[in-house]
């Protein structure tokens, strides 16, 4: 039987089981679902076993667990280490989905004619972790696996994987591969394939201004007291010039820049502005001036503010003028950027220009690395054959915009290369409300990644 025949095969067991593992609240973010997330480990475990793994298990951390698993059949095999999370994020704003988040229902979409499964995790990253689990159940039951599997899913990726990081230094023998695999990222649209060959950085903070000692009327102080509102307003917008270039001093120092050629280059890859713009509901977009849409989103640092609150925000009107001000801003950077070092000049710029009257606060979050990959690597080669046989189409490589921290440490610790074998569509809502996964998306992953193990056995 051949992948394709078994996701034809078995179409509506592999959409109800990844159903079940979608029904299961796995917040990683929020200490009130830490029992559901413990459940969604054992279900992952049980999910495992039933694949036909030899070895599974539970490692606690100090904070969610992560499900490790092995399967050597041949010492002098090669080994891929697959890598993926069970955790997701919170669902709120819960108004603003159709559905329930944790009970998944299928829907077609315009981009999803054959449907999508509609639940919190179903792209990022359950979905995608399952299409590994449901390949290894296919390859072991067929007797067409070629290397050997170590396999390790994490809970906390989407709160900065810091236990995983410690997990991973302690366990570096148990842990050697060749090459580690990871679906968690996207290709370009369903008949357009892609590889990602890069991902930025992060460096996440929150700031805290504080004026009076004590929130105040705004008419009888307002105009004699700094408000921290107004204050860090002003302080956020001098982040950023005209050009929408960032103006923390030191900042674009390690920026790695992208030469001509590969910029003329990575502008073939497909685009539709007006499309992008359409799907978004504005009429232009914005960003670093000298740079295009999808370069602003791939090679070059950003500075977001994700939320920003402060005094009155009830109903009607209060007049106050409020003894704090707090935000909270991510900066994603590039490869060859080190984030505690962009921590450390947002922190000392953002309170070097703290003007009189208020106290500025900068505590840093979590952050990472970005991560290039190179193409030219049998293992890359393999992934890219095996999407090449089951799209039709060569894959294009392209560089993300989003962060996946760990794969960075894996390199740094394990001295090993990823290979990011995403099949999500940036359009399925990942982290917003509604998000989705294609069954085409799902069950091509299934497809194709079994072929990826078989060229990347016969390049060893
Ligand atoms: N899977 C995403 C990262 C991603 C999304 C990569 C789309 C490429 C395309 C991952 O789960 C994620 O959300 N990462 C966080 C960073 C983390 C440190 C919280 C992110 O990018 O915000
Ligand atoms: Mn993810
Ligand atoms: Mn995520």
């Amino acid at each position: 039987m051949t992948s394709k025949e078994f996701t034809v095969e078995h179409r509506e067991r592999l959409i109800q089981e990844l159903i079940d593992f979608l029904k299961l609240k796995s917040v990683s973010a929020d200490p009130n679902y830490s029992n559901e997330v413990k459940l969604t480990a054992e279900f992952v475990k049980k999910s495992i076993e039933k694949a036909g793994m030899q070895s599974v298990e539970i490692c606690p951390t100090n904070g969610h667990p992560i499900v490790y698993a092995e399967h050597i059949i041949d010492e002098t095999l090669p080994t891929v280490l697959v890598y993926g999370h069970y955790d997701v994020q919170p669902a709120d704003p819960i108004e603003l989905w159709e559905s329930d988040p944790f009970e998944p229902v299928v829907k077609t979409t315009k981009l999803h004619p054959e449907g999508a499964i509609f639940a919190r995790g179903a792209c990022d990253d359950k979905g995608q972790v399952y299409m590994h689990v449901k390949a290894i159940e296919y390859m072991i039951a067929n007797n067409c696996l070629p290397c050997n599997i170590k396999l390790m899913i994490e809970g906390e990726e989407e709160i900065g994987s810091s236990n995983l990081g410690i997990f991973v230094k302690e366990n570096a023998e148990r842990l050697k591969a060749d090459v580690i695999l990871v679906s968690d990222t996207s290709i370009i649209a369903n008949d357009i394939p892609s590889i990602t060959v890069g991902l930025r950085g992060l460096s996440y903070v929150e700031i805290e201004v504080t004026g009076p000692n004590r929130d105040l009327h705004s008419g009888v102080y307002g105009g004699a007291v700094a408000n921290p509102i107004n204050i860090l307003a002003k302080m956020i917008a001098s982040l950023q010039d005209e050009d929408n270039k960032i103006t923390i001093p030191g900042f674009y120092d390690d920026v790695l820049e992208v030469s001509p050629e590969d910029r003329a280059l990575m502008s073939k890859a497909p685009f539709d502005l007006g499309a992008y713009k359409k799907d978004l509901n504005i009429d232009d977009v914005s960003g670093e001036k000298g740079f295009s849409t999808n370069e602003r989103t791939s090679i070059r640092p950003t500075l977001d503010v994700n939320g920003i609150w402060g005094g009155y925000i009830g109903k009607g009107a209060k007049t106050v003028l409020p003894s704090k001000a707090y935000a909270k801003i991510s900066m994603r950077l590039v490869p060859n950027q080190n984030w505690e070092k962009i921590t450390t000049l947002f922190k000392n710029h953002f309170e070097s220009i703290a003007p009189k009257g208020v106290k500025v606060k900068v505590t840093p979050h979590h952050g990472g690395q970005g991560s290039l990959v190179e193409t030219n690597f049998p293992a890359y080669q393999a992934a890219s054959k095996a999407m090449e046989e089951t799209y039709g189409k060569m894959p294009i490589p392209v560089r993300s915009g989003g962060s996946i921290p760990i794969i960075a440490l894996f390199e740094e610790i394990l001295g090993l290369k990823s290979v990011l074998f995403g099949f999500g569509l940036n359009s399925d809502l990942i982290h917003s409300p509604n998000e989705h996964y294609g069954l085409f998306n799902y069950f091509k992953g299934i497809e194709t990644i079994p072929l990826f193990y078989k060229y990347y056995s016969e390049s060893n």
